[in-house]
């Protein structure tokens, strides 16, 4: 029978791997992709169909070993692909049998949901009559399938992880944030992964999942290294360490260092064929009743945009109105239009751009308070000020504070005697994040990429992103 040989001292009947939910948890850089990357080299090596919903564009390094077709919008796609030709595609993949890398990674939130929704609902309604196996995993899930929020991607992600089993369907769901992810589909999961975590809710949510006592759960979790996690299945718990991946690792190399791509495997022609047959056609396999409830779907989109766009119409108006007398209110910011490129290098563009659509995906307040500091650098605010400048309670930013800028090393934060305080460090972070590039850069480049980078960050307000997402 074949194996899935995820590490030294873990193999698992590949039969116990099929029609099951997997889950893989824990905080930035604990593993969770690396293990989810094994997982799927396994299935390939076993001719085991899949689709990765790829989020980030980090699975096409598979291609380096198996045939895998990546299609949709990103850097490494074979084929660029709209929603219309997602049913095809789909049907393609789990009729042939051909594995299948869904590169989301360029588009915009609601064109990725609708994508990734009409892909697997023909998936899921084909599997019915195939019952072939098959699985699907899916990156950063808890964008897809949030706790508390009722979507029909949701349910369409939930149904397959539930009930998928009957009919062949797997699923591999992998989140850094385990307390954003649907509980149900957490707690029916059949095999659990679960790397480092260290925040008080993801450590309840892994209280729920593992039969210890809260402080033993926590000392076990806390002392995980980078690789290693809690493995969970029926009876079976245990601490275990992945192998890394053979194949290359596209989130392996911090995202600002220059990335080597390696030398990646062709699709078979007839299959490329076949892909750029249902481009051709685009939207002609939707039935008339499917074309008719899109239509539906869409009009109904477009009233709740208009009445968001009038609301923030309506916000804007206000805040443009004089300023009442706040004591709070910080000075009106410096003007900082976005400078030009200086003939900067592409990549460094690039890689700019990819740092700004990760910004983007960072809630409301986050986005204003970067926006914000990067303004009035080297000054620093107290989270009241801030508070009252994002427009949200200072509750919230003590709750929820901007861990991942801070990690990412675009702001600071100190506890000083007036409060705990955030200021921006954009040459710093320049300094470090882009330090590949500084001898090509020089002082001077140095010096317009943090003038550039202000003005784009400055333009990540709240207003600036809902725009474009309406846009
Ligand atoms: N089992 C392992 N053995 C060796 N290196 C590993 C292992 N797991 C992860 N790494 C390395 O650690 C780093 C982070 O891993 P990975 O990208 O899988 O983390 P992640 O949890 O998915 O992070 P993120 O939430 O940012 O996506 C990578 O450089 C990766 O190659
Ligand atoms: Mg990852």
């Amino acid at each position: 029978m074949h194996h899935l040989n995820l590490g030294p001292d873990l193999s698992l009947p590949l039969a116990e791997a099929s029609g099951q939910c997997v889950a893989i948890l824990g905080i930035r850089g604990s593993g969770k992709s690396n293990t989810a990357g094994v997982i799927f080299e396994e299935l390939l090596a076993a001719r085991y169909p899949l689709s990765i919903v790829d989020i980030d564009g980090e699975y096409f390094g598979l291609k380096e070993k198996y045939e895998v077709l990546v299609v949709g919008a990103g850097e490494n796609v074979d084929i660029e692909l709209d929603v219309d030709a997602a049913p095809g595609v789909a049907e393609l993949s789990l009729r042939e049998g051909v594995p299948v890398i869904l590169d989301v990674s360029d588009m915009l939130a609601e064109e990725r949901e609708l994508f990734v929704l009409e892909y697997l609902t023909r998936i899921w309604s084909l599997a019915g009559k195939l019952r072939k196996p098959y699985m699907i995993g899916i990156e950063e899930c808890h964008e897809f399938i949030p706790q508390g929020m009722r979507t029909d991607l949701k349910e369409v992600i939930a149904r397959i992880a539930l009930r998928g089993r009957k009919r062949g369907l797997g699923a591999v769901i992998i989140s850094q944030r385990s307390a954003k992810v649907e509980k149900d589909v957490l707690t029916q999961a059949g095999m659990l992964f679960l790397h480092r975590v260290v925040h008080e809710v993801d450590m309840r949510v892994y209280s729920e999942l593992l039969p210890w006592p809260k402080a033993e759960v926590k000392e076990q979790v806390t002392s995980l290294g980078v690789g290693e996690c809690i493995y969970l299945s029926g009876q079976s718990i245990r601490k275990v360490k992945i192998r890394p991946r053979h194949t290359f690792h596209g989130g392996f190399t911090p995202s600002f260092k220059p990335v080597e791509t390696p030398k990646l495997r062709q699709v078979r022609g007839e299959i490329l064929a076949a892909i750029h047959k249902f481009k051709e056609e685009k939207g002609a396999s939707l039935s008339e009743e499917e074309l008719q409830q899109r239509l539906e779907k869409l009009e109904a989109e477009l009233a709740l945009k208009q009445a968001r766009i009038r609301e923030l119409e309506r916000r804007l108006r206000e805040r443009q109105a004089p300023p009442t007398a706040n004591p709070a209110a910080p000075e009106p910011p410096p003007e900082h239009p976005v400078p030009p490129t200086f003939d900067l290098p592409p990549e460094v563009l690039r890689k700019v751009e990819r740092l700004l659509k990760r910004l983007r995906r960072l809630p409301i307040h986050e986005r204003r308070l970067v926006a914000f500091l990067a303004a009035r650098e080297p000054r620093s605010y107290t989270t009241a000020e801030l508070a009252a400048w994002a427009d949200c309670a200072e509750a919230t930013l003590l709750a929820e504070p901007p861990t991942e800028l801070v990690e990412l090393g675009l702001l600071s934060c100190e506890r000083l005697a007036r409060g705990i305080t955030y200021r921006a460090q954009l040459k710093a972070f320049v300094n470090r994040a882009f330090s590949g590039f500084l001898p090509e850069l020089g002082p001077q480049g140095c010096h317009h990429l943090v003038g550039y980078l202000r003005g784009r960050l400055c333009q990540l307000s709240a207003l600036e992103h809902d725009f474009s997402r309406i846009a």
